[in-house]
């Protein structure tokens, strides 16, 4: 059975766009339960400026006061050297570092150019020296809300910068929904051959209803590791409409389906997800949750059974 690997990102992509600050508390307890579902790695927040992101200005409260449990990593977003050096003082156990590889999203998302995004992250890379595991988000890989195409060789070419710094993962972000399965199966099947050493993360957004889709060409070219959000949370600033990443128990139910062995103890999950729209005060897109999985079966009405008598 192929084993996948989940990262849980509710609490970073997912709430950073919500427009209430959601308590501490709350967030403490929706990681806490999420730590208990089985999932590989949980993108618990970001060490981002807090004028930026104010949802996540109690980024290191959070990361002091969950209960980590063993084999789950706790990875944190990170966009620049002061927030590499937060991270590490919470004991993060991965830096997820994060640039476009368009221009102008890179511009609106960080305020720098890529090449000095780039300047500004090897120099992170360098800082950190090892100590802890790197990963670079690249967003807008298949495509940009403001400039349209991102050619595959700009994805290419960033993505070996990254793994020629050594950093030991890549996640390549369909940041506003705007991939396809073809256009998946083909970036897939380049990046694989070209960075066979280079652990790819694939994380999509369900903005134009693509979202599992793509997880679908992504699992059946050899992808394993996927970033999703609980409830199908998250969406991008600079993309007004952009809302929501693949919702992580419908790709999950999907997955186990069909015989992946996800590791997640779905009807665990699912009760945290019913428990969400409590948390950030309104519906979310998520269907499993609402529907139960394929196998939670219902009674037939009493007619049914008078005609099978008959
Ligand atoms: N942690 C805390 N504060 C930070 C910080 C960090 N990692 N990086 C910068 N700051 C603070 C600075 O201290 C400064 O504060 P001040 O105004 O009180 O002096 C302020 O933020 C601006 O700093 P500056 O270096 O000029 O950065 P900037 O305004 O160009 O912002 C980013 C750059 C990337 C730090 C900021 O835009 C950011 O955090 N963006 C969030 C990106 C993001 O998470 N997007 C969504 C997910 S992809
Ligand atoms: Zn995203």
């Amino acid at each position: 059975m192929t084993r996948i690997y989940f990262n849980e990102v509710v609490t970073r992509d997912g709430f950073q766009i919500e427009s209430e600050f959601i308590e501490t508390d709350d967030k403490i307890v929706l990681i806490d339960a999420l730590s208990q579902c089985g999932y590989a790695k949980i993108e618990v927040t970001s060490f981002t400026s807090p004028k930026a992101i104010p949802m996540l200005r109690d980024a290191e409260e959070v990361m002091g006061r969950i209960q980590r449990v063993q084999d789950v990593e706790y990875t944190v977003l990170v966009p620049n050297l002061r927030g590499a050096e937060r991270a590490m003082e919470s004991r993060a156990d991965e830096l997820n570092l994060v640039m476009s590889t368009s221009e102008t999203h890179n511009l609106a998302n960080l305020r720098m150019t890529r090449a000095q995004s780039m300047a500004g992250l090897a120099q992170v890379i360098q800082h950190v020296d090892g100590r802890t595991p790197i990963n670079v988000s690249l967003s807008t890989c298949f495509g940009c809300p403001m400039e349209g195409d991102v050619p595959l060789a700009v994805v290419q070419h960033f993505a070996q910068r990254f793994a020629d710094l050594g950093v030991r993962g890549l996640t390549i972000c369909d940041t506003t929904g705007m991939a396809h399965p073809a256009q998946v199966s083909r970036m897939i099947e380049l990046l694989q051959k070209q960075l066979p050493d280079t652990q790819l993360t694939l994380h999509f957004h369900n903005t134009r209803g693509m979202g599992l889709a793509n997880v679908l060409a992504a699992v059946q070219g050899g992808i394993t590791r996927f970033d999703g959000s609980l409830g199908g949370l998250g969406g991008c600033p600079y993309a007004p409409g952009a809302s929501g990443n693949i919702c992580s128990e419908d790709a999950i139910h999907m997955l186990d389906a069909m015989g992946y062995d996800t590791g997640i103890d779905l009807n665990k999950l699912l009760n945290v997800a019913r428990h969400l729209p409590a948390v950030v005060g309104h519906d979310v897109p998520s269907q499993v949750a609402k529907a139960g999985r394929i196998t939670d079966l219902h009674p037939a009405p009493a007619y049914v059974n008078d005609l099978k008598g008959s």
